[in-house]
């Protein structure tokens, strides 16, 4: 079988350089073992965990797997400080940080001797975590799926860049689907990809039937960003963005905002299969979802992809 090795291999002792992006109710125990018995590394979203929760998943993940996996905290919120703590008690290898700043959290995983990815979507938030001490960044674009920067950089724009500018080892995300888009990463200067949407559309992906047949309807023009106002947040257009759109054309108010628009109608879509009413998280690389394979069977052929594109080309330089 063919493998690419990249710096982020060593780091983490995998053996592909391909992360399952948090999801909370996606990237639970199933998939993320799923993805990390398959040789990459899965990434546990703990939105929907309390501190035991979260420690019972990891040991849950533990009996699923004998291979490295990592977990993701929101840096914002008030359960940050609560789960940081229970990553380090187990052991974690690996934490990203996102949605807030890593500056509490990163001392105590560097002495932990814990590897702290924090994700940014721009230049200067990548410069800032590095001045926190984070030992890694996930360069996370526009494109991607859930939560995103104002900003709006795209991947292919911010990675080089922020490559450039830290010197950190960065893990490019947002709008990965196959063998070369991580090529592309691969050239743009980062040690691997995460992803979001492409994982969801797996056989491994405990999200229901009816949400995974909706990704692989859409096409690449039927995300948008909702909660411009509020926190923008990339998803499918539906009844239930359709509506936070109208919302937000006719109030400011923040309460109001915040009642509406955000993850509240998710688990409909995600656990019930309402796929109008409920909000469907997903980024513009849903365009290209066009099967439902394993994870295993997606990586390798990801990683064959990526061998034969940046082999074809190698000719073109002569
Ligand atoms: C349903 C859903 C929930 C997500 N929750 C989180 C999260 O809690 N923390 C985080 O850092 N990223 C979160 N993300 C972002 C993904 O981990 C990943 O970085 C993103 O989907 C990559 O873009 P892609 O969808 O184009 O692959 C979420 C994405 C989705 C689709």
């Amino acid at each position: 079988m063919t493998r690419l090795h990249t710096p982020l291999n060593e780091l983490l002792g995998i053996e592909h350089p391909i992360c399952l992006g948090p999801m909370g109710l996606i990237s639970t125990p199933p998939l993320v073992s799923a993805v990390s018995n398959a040789g990459g590394l899965g990434i546990m979203g703990t939105a929907n965990y309390d501190h035991e929760g979260l420690r019972k998943a990891i040991q849950e993940t533990r009996e699923l797997t004998s291979k490295p996996f990592g977990v993701s905290i929101m840096a914002g919120f008030p359960t940050a400080e609560g789960h940081a703590r229970v990553a380090i008690e187990e052991n974690v290898p690996f934490v990203t940080t996102s949605a807030g700043s890593p500056k509490k959290l990163a001392p105590m995983f560097r002495e932990a001797g814990i590897q702290n990815f924090h994700v940014v979507p721009t230049v200067a938030l990548a410069m800032k975590a590095k001045g926190a001490g984070c030992t890694g960044l996930v360069a996370e674009g526009s494109e991607g799926a859930s939560f995103k920067s104002r900003d709006e950089i795209s991947t292919l724009v911010l990675v080089p860049q922020v490559v450039d500018a830290t010197g950190l080892p960065v893990i490019a995300a947002g709008g990965f689907g196959d063998g070369r888009g991580l090529a592309a990463a691969l050239c743009l200067g980062a040690i691997g990809i995460q992803m979001g949407t492409r994982f969801i559309a797996t056989r491994e992906s405990p999200i229901h039937d009816d949400y995974k047949a909706m990704l692989l309807r859409l096409a690449e023009t039927e995300t948008l960003m909702v909660g411009r106002k509020s926190g923008p947040l990339r998803v499918a257009r539906n009844a239930c963005s359709n509506r936070m759109e109208e919302i937000e054309r006719n109030t400011d108010d923040p309460a109001e905002l915040r009642a509406h628009i955000g993850y509240q109608h998710f688990p409909k879509a995600a656990l019930q299969g309402d796929v109008e009413q409920g909000l469907v998280v997903a980024g513009q690389i849903v365009g290209m979802v066009q099967d439902l394979p394993g994870v295993g069977e997606l990586m390798e052929r990801m990683v064959e992809e990526a061998a034969s594109t940046l082999d074809a080309r190698t000719q073109l330089a002569r």
